[in-house]
């Protein structure tokens, strides 16, 4: 598609990221980037949904580096986010982790690290390229000097951001770096982790207030209604900086006390732990490590890594509904199960 307009390639443009940047970017008028979406799948609800309007639909893969040189002709602006979850749920891939006899997250982990070194060394060919946006996070082993040596989906973007950083300083340049913060929709994902529950009569929200899970501050930020004002903020600001996508550090006991009060409903604490994900033990293993690295070092490492940027110190300003608005959009009286 030829525009006057600057190109932006989006990468995981069918997901909360990504697709939370096209809306971003289709929502501003008038756009100032012509906008394509990457995607395996054209054919998709998502897919067509989002060519119907108006944004460029095309084939790639973070697995084949042909198909991103493709969807990264002419891009002024990409950004990259991959996907650990699909990953770890893949049967084929956990085969051939388990083959390794490690814990089958580091084979992962190093599987997705090899999806974003794709991606970078795509992006690093694009001569028309004046930024890119990576989604990263921190290197919770590292920071953490191998206490933390689990929080694979952690490690495997910061594995390739080092990657990206040290074998392409010229493409580093024109990079600044996107930490997604902890997700608002965690709270009505399909596995029910962390959620309350109600009781009987459905007046009262029983919530669970274990420690250190419910206590520990997390950035919580909504990927689907935050990501794209961040990521504009990122493509408005220099290059070089790397941002913590943040709307608001809250405990999880905070937010039961917030979605009681939206939903006029008394609460109650009880003395257990939120389930932090059913069924695999290696998302749980991952997830304790990263509990425990955020109450050590902090969910972004800031207690040891000094280089990312709050929104408020981005110099931008970045206008987000709150979390109390998020929350109070939900349908929870359909979302939360009854004890
Ligand atoms: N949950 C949290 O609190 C949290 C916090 C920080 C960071 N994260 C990170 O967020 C990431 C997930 O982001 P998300 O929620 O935006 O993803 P998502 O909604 O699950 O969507 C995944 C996207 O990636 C694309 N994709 C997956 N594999 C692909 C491949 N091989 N080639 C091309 N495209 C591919 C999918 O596109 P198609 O299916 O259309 O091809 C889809 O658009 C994870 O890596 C996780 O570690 C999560």
């Amino acid at each position: 598609m030829s525009s006057a307009k600057p190109l932006l390639v989006v990468l995981g443009a069918t997901g909360n990221q990504g697709g939370s940047v096209i809306a971003h970017f289709l929502s501003v008028s008038p756009s100032s980037y012509a906008l394509r979406a990457v995607t395996r799948d054209p054919s998709s609800a998502k897919a067509t949904s989002l060519a119907s309007q108006g944004v460029e639909v095309v084939v790639g893969d973070f697995d084949d580096p042909k198909s991103l040189d493709k969807a990264f002709d002419g891009a002024s602006i990409i950004f990259a986010a991959t996907d650990f979850v699909q990953l770890m749920l893949s049967a084929s891939l956990r085969e051939r982790a388990a083959a390794t006899g490690e814990p089958p997250g580091f084979y992962i982990r190093d599987y997705e690290a090899q999806q974003n070194k794709n991606i970078i060394d795509a992006a690093a060919k694009v001569t028309t390229l004046d930024r890119f946006i990576f989604s990263g996070l921190p290197n919770v082993n590292k920071l953490s000097e191998g206490k933390y040596a689990h929080v694979y989906y952690c490690d495997s973007k910061a594995l390739a951001e080092e990657y990206g950083k040290a074998k392409y300083p010229q493409l580093w340049e024109k990079t600044s770096v996107f930490y997604a913060g902890f997700f608002l929709e965690n709270l009505i994902g399909e596995d029910g982790a962390f959620r309350p529950t109600l009781n009987k009569s459905k007046d009262t929200l029983i919530a669970q207030k274990g420690e250190p899970l419910t206590t520990v501050l997390f950035p919580w930020y909504s990927a689907v209604q935050d990501t794209g004002p961040f990521v504009a903020a990122l493509i408005h600001a220099a290059p070089g900086q790397k941002l913590l996508g943040v709307n608001q550090w809250l405990s999880l006991q905070d937010i039961y006390k917030i979605m009681a009060h939206t939903m006029g409903k008394a609460i109650r604490f009880v003395d257990s732990t939120p389930t932090i994900s059913i069924g695999d033990p290696e998302f749980q293993r991952a997830h304790k490590g990263l509990i425990g690295f955020s109450v050590e070092f902090g969910y972004d490492g800031s207690k040891v890594d000094k280089t990312v940027l709050r929104p408020e110190e981005l110099n931008k300003s970045i206008r987000l509904p709150s979390v109390e608005d998020w929350i109070k959009q939900q349908d929870w009286d359909n979302i939360l199960q009854c004890e």
